[in-house]
Order: structure tokens, then C-alpha cells, then sequence
């Protein structure tokens, strides 16, 4: 049996450390993915949207200025700090049809009523059970409403060259969330959208694209990975052994910088859409 609640618990821990550097030291990462979510789902004006693990609000806060004034953006999130930070945001952009609540995306409990549209971008596979998840976000899609989620497709090769660098180090339970495993739910398309299948959705479709991650040099990559879940991996090698793996992992990368030492990898994305049956009797 997983402990969901330990679990999110060391989640909560993880971000709430990192809230602060997330998505703030110059690598365009978070963004340009919400964007790719949204061209592929299109908000409607004056929807009902519900964005699970909003982080600082990557999706959230471009969904509030697209559904406009009559629509609702309320997000979730297990890190206070990133709550936090997504409510700092909307209020400075003078957003006020956002929401933000600390939540857990596993079994949601202070979301009220139903939505037309919910979104995760880069949570699923951060969660103790996703299956169970999704069966509890269901009830929360009014029929025929729309779900959209990213997940990490296949590593760019060149980055799992230098990421291989932390595996010696690491407990054998620890993977890093952008390597997919070869099983579990998100080790195919197939696998993934059998998982939403099963939880109840319909008409799921699996997209791939990619997103160019340009780091300006070794020093851009090294503050990157502490502004990440990757963290988590730098806090598992023991203290002593950390610059030694940070000086294989900036050799690597120098192999493939520019002449300027810049270096500039390929993340590839999947979006599973799917949508909610109309008729649920059917
Ligand atoms: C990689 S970040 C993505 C954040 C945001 N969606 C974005 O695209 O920038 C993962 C987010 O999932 C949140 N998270 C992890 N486990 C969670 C859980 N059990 N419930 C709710 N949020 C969770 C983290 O706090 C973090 O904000």
C-alpha cells in the first residue's frame, strides 16, 4: 500500500523549498511547456478551469487572462509556497478571476463544484498513486468537459548523458521524473492513456513536441537543477561527493556547448487530452 499522505508530505517539503528559485533563474522551461498545453486545449472565455499542482502558475495565470473576467482559474497546490507565490503573481497582474488554494492533487478536498476544464502540467507523475488521482478529479469535470496533462516524453540523449552522472549516488527507490521508467503508467502513450481510460475519460489522444532548454553556460545549468525537482537528487548524494559530481556533470556538458559555452538541449513533451463522457450512463 503507498502512503499517499507521507508521500505528498515530503512532496509539499520538496517544493516548498524550491518555490522560490522555481522557474526564476533564467531557463525558459515551465512556460514555454503551459504553452504548448494551452495552444492544444484552447480556453474558452468565461470557462470554469481547475489547474492541479499550479505551481507559481506556468498554466494558471495565462489561462485567467484568456477565460477573462467571467471565467474562474483556480488553481491547487501541495506547496504552501508555491501557493504562495501563484497568489503574489495573479495579484501583481491584476488577475482577479484566480483562485489559489493548497490542496493535494491525490484526493482533492477544498475544490467545490464542477469544472469545464481541468489541467496538469508536470504533476501526474509526482503523485503516490496517479490512477487513484485521476479517478478522484473526474467527479470534479462536469460531463463532456475537457483534461489536459503534460508529462516528460523521451530524454534528450546528450541530457541523460550528463544526468547519468547523479545514478551511482542515488537510493535505487530515487528516479529522476523526466527519465520515464520502462514500466508504470508512463513508461508508453499506450500505458498513459490506458491509465485515463480506465479512471473514465474518453476520446484521449497523446501528442508529442518539444521545447528547446537553453542554458547559458555550466553555471546556468547548475543553478537550474536546485530550482527543480532535481534538487532532490543533489540533497541525496552524500555532501562530500556533490562537487565531484557537479565536476563530471559540467565536463560532460562542456562537450556540447557552443563556442559561446552555451548549451542547449531538447525536452520532449507529451500532452494526453482527453474529455469527460456527456452521458455517463451510455
Ligand atoms: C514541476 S512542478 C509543475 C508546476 C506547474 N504546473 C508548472 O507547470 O510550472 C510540480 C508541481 O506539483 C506540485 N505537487 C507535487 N505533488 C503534489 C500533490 N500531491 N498535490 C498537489 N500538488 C503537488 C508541486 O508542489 C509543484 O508545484
Amino acid at each position: 500500500m503507498v502512503d499517499a499522505f507521507g508521500h505528498s508530505e515530503k512532496m509539499a517539503n520538496l517544493f516548498d523549498r524550491l518555490s522560490d528559485t522555481y522557474d526564476e533563474v533564467g531557463v525558459d522551461f515551465f512556460k514555454p511547456i503551459a504553452t504548448k498545453l494551452l495552444d492544444a486545449m484552447s480556453p474558452v472565455e468565461g470557462e470554469r478551469w481547475l489547474d492541479i499542482g499550479c505551481g507559481r502558475g506556468a498554466v494558471l495565470l495565462p489561462v485567467a487572462q484568456l477565460i477573462g473576467s467571467h471565467g474562474l482559474a483556480l488553481g491547487i497546490d501541495i506547496s504552501a509556497g508555491m501557493i504562495e507565490h501563484a497568489r503574489r503573481l495573479a495579484l501583481h497582474a491584476g488577475l482577479r478571476n484566480v483562485e489559489c488554494e493548497v490542496d493535494d492533487a491525490q484526493s482533492p478536498t477544498t475544490v467545490q463544484g464542477q469544472f469545464d476544464t481541468i489541467s496538469s502540467s508536470l504533476v501526474l507523475f509526482f503523485l503516490a498513486d496517479p490512477l487513484h488521482a485521476l479517478r478522484n478529479w473526474f467527479p470534479l469535470l462536469k460531463p463532456s468537459g475537457r483534461i489536459g496533462v503534460t508529462t516528460f516524453g523521451t530524454i534528450d540523449p546528450r541530457w541523460a548523458y550528463v544526468d547519468e552522472v547523479f545514478q551511482p549516488h542515488l537510493p535505487t527507490h530515487m528516479r529522476d521524473v523526466r527519465i520515464p521508467d520502462n514500466e508504470g503508467p508512463f513508461a508508453s502513450d499506450a500505458k498513459l492513456e490506458e491509465m485515463f481510460f480506465t479512471a473514465g475519460f474518453e476520446n484521449i489522444l497523446t501528442v508529442r513536441t518539444s521545447v528547446p532548454v537553453h542554458f547559458a553556460n555550466t553555471q546556468h545549468w547548475y543553478d537550474f537543477t536546485w530550482s527543480i525537482a532535481q534538487r532532490m537528487l543533489w540533497l541525496a548524494i552524500p555532501e562530500h561527493a556533490r562537487a565531484e559530481v557537479r565536476r563530471e556533470a559540467e565536463a560532460r556538458l562542456a562537450q556540447f556547448a557552443q563556442s559561446d559555452g552555451s548549451i542547449t538541449f531538447d525536452q520532449e513533451i507529451r500532452l494526453t487530452l482527453g474529455t469527460k463522457p456527456e452521458d455517463l450512463k451510455k
